[in-house]
């Protein structure tokens, strides 16, 4: 077994793939037990700091939740109700939470500030979403990759389409490069990873064996997917004005029944980390209905629903694996 206690969780490229595949195989273990009525808590008596500067209900509710089955505590903050970042630096704010708190969540905006967070804090520092990178969604996401497909992860192929640009984007790649996966990235190239992403990437893959294409050709892209992948077009933290250009970009990107067709695999998987834009019943798609003329973005609502949709235990695993996490670098 690997030891990762008092290990910072920060981004994929700090680990390497037998660390990151244990992480994977502790999470489906716990979600075992969970199942079966036989979770031991191991992280009695802790206390839980969860930062969120962006909001979120996934990654927030898996902390949560896998905290109170390990037995810890949890604090949330948000960004009004505290003064993290605002009227106190990280790196105070770090140094007071590190002599209450026994780990720390972080979401925010750039990926320094989760770093200056971890280099103060004197506890494990979980990066729970930066602009550049989102790390505990890609145990997830391979979790459910393991159960929806009897293959080897080397021989998984898994297409993202959209903005790669994004913290999902960059992401993927070089989590797919890390497990030696077929990774395709399939995104106009203005919204490709930038260069050092895929220059890490590239690195990875010939240690490990993964094959990486970069392309904006759709059919090229998918053909023979394992797995179809998208995000929203826009992420947290960007503002309005990008929505007519993103749309421009992306629209021939939309994931939809077409493109499973595209794949030549009749048993393809669709992921979406969620949250998603594929109809109108929240206030964000009735306000891009309004804005656009567009019901549906990133992926259709006919594929959502589809029997190809994976997305919901896709969401579940963001607990087993959050809650891997929690008991791999805090638990005695
Ligand atoms: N996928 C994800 O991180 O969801 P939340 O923004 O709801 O946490
Ligand atoms: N790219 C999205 C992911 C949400 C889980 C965002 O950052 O908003």
């Amino acid at each position: 077994a690997f030891n990762l206690r008092n290990r910072h969780f920060l981004k994929e490229l700090d680990f390497t793939p037998q660390e990151f595949r244990f992480l994977v195989d502790l999470a489906a273990q716990l979600k075992a037990a969970k199942y079966a009525g036989t979770e031991q808590p191991r992280l009695r008596g802790k206390n839980i700091a969860l930062i969120f500067e962006k909001t979120s209900t996934r990654t927030r509710c898996a902390f949560e939740v896998a905290a109170h089955d390990q037995g810890a505590a949890t604090t949330y903050l948000d960004p009004a109700g505290s003064q993290i970042g605002h009227k106190e630096s990280i790196r105070d704010s770090a140094r007071v939470l590190g002599r209450m708190f026994d780990g720390i969540e972080y979401r925010g905006h750039g990926q320094e500030i989760v770093e200056e967070l971890a280099a103060h804090a004197g506890v494990p520092v979980w990066n729970g979403l930066t602009d550049e990178w989102h790390p505990t969604q890609m145990l997830a996401d391979v979790l459910t990759v393991r159960e929806h497909c009897a293959k080897p992860l080397g021989d998984v192929a898994l297409a993202y389409l959209g903005d790669a640009r994004n913290n999902m984007g960059n992401s993927l790649l070089v989590t797919g490069a890390l497990l030696g996966m077929d990774v395709r990235i399939v995104a106009p190239r203005e919204l490709w990873p930038a260069d050092d992403v895929q220059k890490a990437a590239q690195d990875l893959a010939a240690t490990t064996g993964a094959r990486i294409t970069v392309t904006e050709s759709v059919e090229e892209g998918v053909a023979g997917a394992d797995f179809l992948y998208t995000d929203v077009w826009v992420s947290m933290g960007e503002p309005k004005e990008v929505w007519a250009e993103r749309i421009a970009l992306l629209k021939p990107y939309q994931v939809s029944m077409d493109t499973v067709r595209l794949t030549g695999n009749p048993a393809v998987k669709f992921l979406h980390c969620l949250p998603a834009y594929h109809d109108l019943g929240t206030e964000i798609g009735r306000q891009m209905h309004e804005e656009t003329g567009m019901t549906e973005l990133e992926c259709t609502d006919e594929l959502f629903e589809s029997a190809h949709s994976v997305v919901f235990d896709q969401a579940e695993n963001r607990l087993h694996t959050i809650k891997a996490v929690l008991v791999a670098t805090l638990g005695d």
